[in-house]
């Protein structure tokens, strides 16, 4: 059992009353299987990094850039299915605790929050991220714009978090995954994943998944590949947290970013190439690994899918597709299910 830690925000009222923040990645316990995926994935061949660790506050912050830039559509893509369905989602799921898996800047969440304030339905909100400076910052300002929202932060794994979900003040649950998150998981680790939603859903309540749709090679690798390089300091970011959390010598400069489509696993790949040969250490995880010139590190899958193999996934897992929605060129969907 996870050693929780529960913090109340020190803000001025009426904030402080609004808002709970739970840090299960700072317990002892937490602490000690730390970077074992890391250890792991690094002495494996070929040498993979687990895509959580992009996220520090630096990371964070790359990543709302990314949201914004020309070639990124997914953001924008999704945010055009909420502003147009999310009235429907609501009607659907009626009142419900709302729960979210990665929510960073929690931005798109917003119109979800619009449309259930707009039905009359009361705001619980329980933002789940790994990242705990983005998941507070976000909470706060979620705060000021919405009056009778109250939220219970968790800073975490999205397994420590479901592991241990506060009790619900409403009846019934809408857990939600936004972002195509679910295809930065190999389909194993998707099973699993499934496993602990449906465990911690009752029968009844909702999970709503946001996911990235097959489509033109191009416009896949110019999405990860963008012209203004943010993409590439989003993913060396990762090793200068990782030098950083685990006393480490990754040199950046001897890395080079690079995305590619690999189309039999439908599936972007994010690489890290080593431009020089170099001896790794991350001194507190007692790791010494020598990389060769030429030799790569994934740092990242994103899958992209088919919405009817989609939905047929999703109800062998036990949740029922109730309803679909996705733009006018069919670039990302939106699936809500009940279970
Ligand atoms: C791709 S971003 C998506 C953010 C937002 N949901 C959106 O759609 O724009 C993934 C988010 O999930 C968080 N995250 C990544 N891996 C996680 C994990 N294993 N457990 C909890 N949060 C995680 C990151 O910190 C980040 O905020």
């Amino acid at each position: 059992m996870i050693n929780q830690q529960t913090t109340l925000f020190k803000t001025p009222a009426p904030f402080n009353l609004r808002l709970q923040v739970r840090y299960f990645n700072a317990s002892e316990i937490a602490a000690l299987f730390e970077g074992q995926d890391i250890v792991q994935g690094l002495t494996a061949s070929p040498k993979t990094l687990p895509a959580q660790y992009f996220y520090d506050d630096r990371g964070s912050q790359l990543f709302e850039q990314i949201c914004e830039l020309p070639e990124y559509y997914p953001t924008r893509t999704e945010a055009w299915i909420l502003r147009h369905y999310a009235a429907e989602i609501a009607e659907c799921t009626g009142a419900c605790e709302l729960i979210e898996l990665g929510s960073g800047s929690s931005t798109k969440t917003r119109l979800l929050f619009d449309a259930y304030q707009a039905q009359g339905y009361p705001l619980h909100y329980q933002p789940i991220d790994i990242s705990a400076g983005i998941l507070v910052e976000s909470a706060r300002q979620l705060l000021a714009d919405y009056p009778t929202l109250n939220v219970q932060a968790l800073a975490g794994t999205y397994e420590q978090a479901l592991s241990n979900l506060p009790p619900s003040d409403l009846s019934q649950r809408l857990i939600f995954f936004l972002g195509n998150s679910l295809g930065n998981f190999m389909p194993q680790e998707c099973d699993r994943f499934f496993a602990q939603i449906t465990t911690v859903l009752n029968p009844g309540d909702y999970f709503l998944l946001g996911v990235d749709l097959e489509k033109d090679s191009d416009v896949l690798e110019a999405a990860y590949n963008d012209r203004q390089g943010v993409t590439a300091a989003f993913n060396l970011n990762m090793l200068a947290h990782l030098n950083h959390r685990f006393i480490g010598n990754f040199n950046l400069n001897a890395f080079h970013h690079q995305a590619i489509y690999n189309s039999v696993d439908r599936q972007i790949e994010m690489y890290l190439h080593c431009q020089q040969p170099q001896s790794v250490q991350l001194k507190k995880l007692d790791l010494s690994i020598d990389m060769a010139q030429g030799e790569s590190i994934r740092t990242e899958i994103s899958r992209k899918f088919n919405l009817e193999q989609m939905q047929q996934y999703l109800q062998a897992q036990g949740l029922s597709p109730l309803q679909v929605w996705t733009d006018p060129k069919q670039w990302f969907g939106m699936i809500l299910c009940r279970r």
